[in-house]
């Protein structure tokens, strides 16, 4: 289903909407204009947003539950129906002290060690990726869209594995992704047996039945003290996975490719300085941190001299703050062997990304085993590079050209 095109933004402190395509094209720069002219902008779409720009009101805001609930983290025109602590999402949707035990459920899952085990898979994705596009070079292609043949499949694999969903099923969950963070609200008027719902209640009915020994099946057995989870519960964990754990991770990757394309300098690094590359990854991660989430405003307060109401959206730029010079030294420049950098891009507070090992194990791989099969690579056209609208930002068409 198309989507209506975004109303034209001709004032970004009064008017922003972090889903324009404008926005997306030029994101760094409108949050440094505004963290010098206006730090806590407000535009009355979907129903009232705020965007604080600076580190300090990012972290303060993160680590204040009470009055920034998690009851909605993506911004709609609607507001969430189903009420905290649970949420529609559980843990990234629930508020203290479900929080905590929606989270704890997951973290056996996600642990360095658990995670670690994943690494040959991943390996292994990458390559058959890679030997792909080989092939596509050798018949003759002589531009390879990078995103589309190689970052978006990496965190659908894995995460296909994991919940032991059909890989062939790829194109449908980055539908769903599509319609929650880069279209909101489109969900509301999709036929029922299209939506993401529809398919996760199908799968968990099934599990329920048929035990295995994937994530859908442990959490069809999980507990809460002495009681199963709720459909509901389990749906909605699934649902996130989906979408946190595949568009964050491809939009990472796709961005680190986008970067090294047009720096022969840090892809020369990379491959002469493996002891670099540890470093360049959290690079990466800061200075294209691409997950900005919101918190739906619990009551009428004031925060920095702002009159927030009631049912307001706040934005939470996480990216915005790994780009502040109060928190960053030379915060606007990418410095490869960065030492100090405790960026932001997993977010802060009780909400940090349960998925942070899964993440910094597939961007390090992924980009490992393009440099080793591609040492030398560009940009087709830089015009063509197409980075996605909404909550999560990465390029999700990155033509590349490979010189001979
Ligand atoms: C580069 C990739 C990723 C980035 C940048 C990222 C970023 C984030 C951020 C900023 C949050 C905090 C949200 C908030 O404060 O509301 C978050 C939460 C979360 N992420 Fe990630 N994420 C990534 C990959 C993943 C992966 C691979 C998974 C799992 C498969 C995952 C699962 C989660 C979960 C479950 C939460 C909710 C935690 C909670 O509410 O306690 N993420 N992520």
């Amino acid at each position: 289903m198309a989507t209506a095109p975004r109303p034209t933004v001709t004032d970004w402190s009064t008017d922003f909407d972090h889903t324009h395509p404008d926005y997306a094209a030029s994101a760094p720069q409108i949050w440094d204009d505004l963290r010098e002219t206006c730090p806590i902008a407000h535009s009355d779409r979907f129903g009232g947003t705020w965007l604080p720009t600076r580190h300090d009101d990012i972290s303060t805001i993160s680590k204040d539950p009470e009055r920034f609930s998690s009851q909605g983290v993506v911004v709609t025109e609607f507001r969430p129906d189903i009420p905290a602590p649970m949420g529609y999402a559980p843990p990234i949707t629930s508020d203290p002290p479900f929080h905590s035990i929606a989270r704890g459920i997951m973290l056996k899952f996600f642990s360095p060690k658990a995670i670690e085990a994943w690494e040959p898979a991943v390996r292994r994705t990458c390559q058959e990726l890679i030997a792909d596009i080989k092939d596509r070079i050798k018949a003759g292609e002589s531009e390879i869209d990078a995103a589309k043949a190689y970052s978006q499949h990496i965190p659908v694999r894995v995460i296909a594995e994991m919940l032991d969903l059909p890989n062939e099923d790829g194109d449908k969950f980055r539908g769903f992704i599509h319609n929650t963070l880069e279209a909101p609200g489109l969900d509301e008027d999709l036929p029922w047996e299209e939506t993401i719902d529809f398919y996760l209640d199908a799968k968990v009915a099934e599990r329920r039945e048929n035990l295995g020994d994937d994530l859908i099946s442990y959490l069809c057995e999980a507990d809460i003290e002495g009681m199963p989870l709720l459909d509901e519960h389990v749906r909605g964990t699934i649902a996130l996975l989906i979408i946190a754990g595949i568009d964050t991770t491809w939009s990472a990757i796709g961005a680190s490719m986008w970067h090294l394309a047009q720096s022969p300098a840090d892809r020369s690094r990379w491959i002469d300085d493996p002891a670099v590359r540890p470093f360049a990854i959290e690079e990466f991660l800061r200075f294209y941190a691409p997950v900005t989430m919101a918190r739906l405003i619990a009551a009428d307060t004031e925060f920095e001299g702002c009159p927030m109401k009631k049912g307001e959206w706040a934005l939470l730029p996480f990216p915005a703050a790994n780009r502040d010079p109060e928190a960053f030294e030379r915060a606007d420049e990418f410095i490869i062997d960065r030492a100090r950098n405790r960026h932001t891009a997993f977010g802060l507070g009780i909400h940090r990304c349960v998925g942070s090992n899964l993440a910094r194990l597939e961007l390090r791989i992924a980009i490992e085993e393009w440099m080793a099969a591609f040492g030398d690579f560009e940009l087709a056209d830089p015009d063509t590079v197409l980075w996605s609208t909404g909550q999560v930002r990465g390029p999700r068409s990155l033509p590349i050209r490979f010189p001979s």
